[in-house]
C-alpha cells in the first residue's frame, strides 16, 4: 500500500501564503514593485521558488506571467536553488584573454557540474559572469564575497579543495 502525506501540501500552501503576505506587506503590491518583490523572495531563499512566486503573485494581484517576465529579463534572478558557495567565474575581456575558459573547464570538471548547475550536496553553484572590476588580477573568480586572483588550473583546484574541506 502506498502511503501519502496528505498534510504536507496544505501545510506548505499555508506557509507560502503566510510568507507571501509578509513579503508583499514589506515591499508593496503595485505592479512597479515586481523587481523588489522578486529580490525579496530571492534574498530569503537564494532563488525564486515557483510556489512562492505564485503566492506573491496572488497576494499582490500581479499576474504571475508578469513576475516571470521580469525575472527572466534580469540575470540577477535564479530559478534553481543555489549552493552554499556561489562560484562566479569572470569571463570579461581581460579574464577571457588570461584563460577564463580553462578556469571554467577545470571548475566544471572538479565539481562535475555545468555552468548554472549546483552540486548534489548543495555545496557549490557555478556561473559565468561579466567583468568583476579587478581586471589587473585576471583571471579571477569570486566565491561568496572573496576574490581569487591570477588563477591557474592548479590554483583553482586547490581553492576548491579548501572550500570542500571547510578551510576557506
Ligand atoms: S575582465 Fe575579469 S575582472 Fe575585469
Amino acid at each position: 500500500m502506498k502511503l501519502m502525506n496528505t498534510a504536507s501540501a496544505p501545510e506548505k500552501t499555508a506557509k507560502m501564503t503566510t510568507e507571501a503576505k509578509e513579503i508583499v506587506g514589506k515591499v508593496g503590491k503595485e505592479p512597479e514593485y515586481a523587481i523588489p518583490l522578486l529580490q525579496e523572495i530571492q534574498r530569503r531563499h537564494s532563488y525564486l521558488p515557483q510556489d512562492l512566486v505564485e503566492a506573491v503573485s496572488a497576494e499582490a494581484g500581479i499576474p504571475v506571467s508578469n513576475l516571470y517576465g521580469v525575472a527572466t529579463f534580469y540575470s540577477q534572478f535564479r530559478f534553481k536553488p543555489q549552493g552554499k558557495y556561489l562560484i562566479r567565474v569572470c569571463h570579461g575581456t581581460a579574464c577571457h584573454v588570461a584563460g577564463a575558459d580553462i578556469i571554467s573547464a577545470v571548475i566544471a570538471q572538479e565539481l562535475g557540474i555545468e555552468e548554472g548547475g549546483t552540486t548534489p550536496d548543495n555545496l557549490f553553484s557555478f556561473e559565468k559572469v561579466a567583468c568583476l572590476g579587478c581586471c589587473a588580477l585576471a583571471p579571477v573568480v569570486m566565491i561568496g564575497d572573496r576574490i581569487h586572483a591570477k588563477l591557474t588550473s592548479s590554483k583553482v583546484k586547490s581553492v576548491i579543495k579548501e572550500y570542500k574541506n571547510g578551510e576557506a
